[in-house]
């Protein structure tokens, strides 16, 4: 469950996010909006990259304010970002294996939880490859991969469908309807791809010039006449 209150993020003469309110208790949140809206903004506020000029962020209960950046790991929260942060030099599993320092588990061999990270994203077979050799679906999947490890109680993903060839979102596709139930988290999806967040998101939120312009199902919300004169950059009359 995220809670947002009064949020607002000023970088410099720039408003990154403007007096947010919102509440979001599905278990697959869905966040759209045109270039600059402040959608990326809102997942550094939530990981802790950027801090709220005014207003505060709760999750599960929890004020943020209250758990630094380098423990909101281990609290629960996760993220992918818009550029893969796949570490180069390590191995797919080492990859997943750094993150398991970090993170509580449920007590399963550590062996177990890699590999199981591994398998859910699809890269159990490259497991020995490093992250230099892998192509940008799969260090896309690698993220994931380590997002989901652990117990995370909050997963964020930051255009994970960007750039990707049919094949490849229909699979994203599955896993993203796989993940509330394969690791139990919230997971709060920002993408472009409306058919994505159609497919996988119950509840959506729409910012705008860092403001909520709509929320509600999915739906309904895709269908709003001024979601999609803002979003998808068409005029209300024609709609
Ligand atoms: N570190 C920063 N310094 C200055 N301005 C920033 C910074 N980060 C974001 N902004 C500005 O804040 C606004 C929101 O940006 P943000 O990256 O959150 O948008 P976004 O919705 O993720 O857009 P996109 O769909 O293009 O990724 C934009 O005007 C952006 O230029
Ligand atoms: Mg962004």
């Amino acid at each position: 469950m995220i809670e947002i209150d009064d949020l607002t993020v000023q970088f410099g003469g720039v408003r990154g996010l403007s007096t947010l309110t919102a509440s979001l208790p599905a278990p697959v949140t869905g966040l759209v909006g045109p270039n600059g809206a402040g959608k990326t903004t809102l997942i550094n506020v939530l990981s802790g990259f950027v801090r709220p000029t005014i207003g505060r962020v709760m999750v599960d209960g929890e004020d943020l304010e209250n758990i630094a950046i380098h423990k909101r790991a281990a609290f629960g929260i996760r993220r992918t970002f818009q550029n893969e942060q796949v570490v180069e030099n390590l191995t797919a599993g080492e990859n997943v294996a750094a993150v398991l320092d970090n993170v509580p588990t449920d007590g399963r061999p550590r062996r177990e939880l890699i590999e199981a990270a591994l398998e859910f994203v699809g890269l159990a077979a490259k497991r020995n490859v490093p992250g230099h050799s892998l192509n940008a679906y799969q260090r896309r999947m690698l993220e994931i991969a380590r997002a989901t490890v652990g117990r995370p109680r909050l997963v964020m993903m930051d255009e994970p469908g960007a750039g990707l060839a049919q094949h490849e979102s229909e699979h994203l596709r599955h896993i993203i309807k796989e993940m509330h139930g394969y690791c139990g988290a919230q997971v709060l999806l920002v993408d472009h791809d409306v058919d994505l967040i159609s497919a996988t998101c119950t509840a959506t939120l729409v910012l705008d010039f860092g403001s909520a312009i709509a929320y509600g199902p999915t739906q309904d919300v895709l269908a709003d006449p001024k979601v999609r004169a803002a979003y998808l950059g068409v005029l209300e009359e024609t709609t």
